[in-house]
């Protein structure tokens, strides 16, 4: 009892001294009409733990963008009576054990080695061993819905570190090999440029009026997400 009690006394005065001392990297967690997981929406400003795995950040992005296509598992098309675009309908979907990776098909499918049974199937890549191992270690913890500050940073970045990795998270599953939709692959740099240069992407992801808003059926991008896109945009694209 008194461990719980200090262990809670302890979080929110770490949690108090981190919005005190980094306000720019808690960019919109207060506003409550943000519920951008890369930007920590749910009006929380909890730092993330290393240990653990963040639901809205870590695994919804992979399963929106790798299962949640149109004809799968989007809230139209509902493949199975599977809906994977958000918590509550993912854990209606009745495919996750919490705790039990071993006995939840959304795990038993993505590590199924054939490829009549895996998921995704067939033209689309498998998850990578990072993207399955992330969904394992979030099951094992309970499957909890967690979110954490933000990790975005727009002042100091480069494109391998935020910009390719923020379009492998959220992108990527549905643009990339055979099937990439729209007919567009984001899958390396020379493609990503040839959507900076139509302006395609930017328009895209801003969800401005006359272009198709990305990432489909997930949250926007946060604003810190967006200002990396714009400066790194202003800097000529570097592939650095
Ligand atoms: C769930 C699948 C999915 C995800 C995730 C996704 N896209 Fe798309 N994207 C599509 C589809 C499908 C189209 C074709 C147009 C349409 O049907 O909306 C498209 C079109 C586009 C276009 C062309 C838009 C236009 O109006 O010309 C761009 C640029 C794009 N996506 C970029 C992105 C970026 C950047 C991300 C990640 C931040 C992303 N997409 C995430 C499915 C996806």
């Amino acid at each position: 009892m008194a461990t719980t009690y200090l262990k809670v006394m302890l979080f929110l005065s770490a949690s108090l001294l981190l919005v005190v001392s980094c306000k720019h990297r808690i960019d919109g967690i207060n506003d409550p009409g943000n519920s951008d997981p890369g930007n920590g929406g749910g009006g929380s400003a909890v730092p993330c733990d290393p240990n653990k795995i963040y639901f809205q950040q870590q695994v919804l992005p992979i399963l929106v963008s790798n299962c949640a296509l149109g004809g799968c598992h989007d809230d139209a098309s509902h493949q199975d009576g599977i809906i994977l675009t958000s918590y509550e309908k993912v854990m209606a979907s009745g495919i996750v054990s919490p705790g039990n990776p071993g006995s939840s098909d959304l795990y038993e499918v993505i590590v199924d080695t054939d490829p009549g049974d895996r998921m995704p199937p067939p033209p689309r890549n498998p998850l990578t061993q990072s993207q399955t191992q992330i969904i394992r270690q979030w099951i094992q913890q309970g499957a909890p819905n967690l979110v954490c500050q933000s990790m975005c940073d727009s002042n100091s970045f480069t494109y391998s570190g935020a910009i390719r990795t923020l379009i492998t998270n959220k992108c990527q599953g549905c643009h990339s090999g055979t099937a990439a939709q729209g007919g567009i692959d984001l899958s390396t740099y020379n493609g990503i440029k040839a959507k900076i240069t139509d302006s395609r992407l930017w328009g895209s992801i801003n969800h401005h009026a006359g272009f198709s808003p990305m990432p489909k059926n997930g949250a926007k991008l946060s604003d810190c997400e967006i200002t990396q896109f714009k400066k790194w945009i202003e800097a000529g694209s570097p592939n650095n």
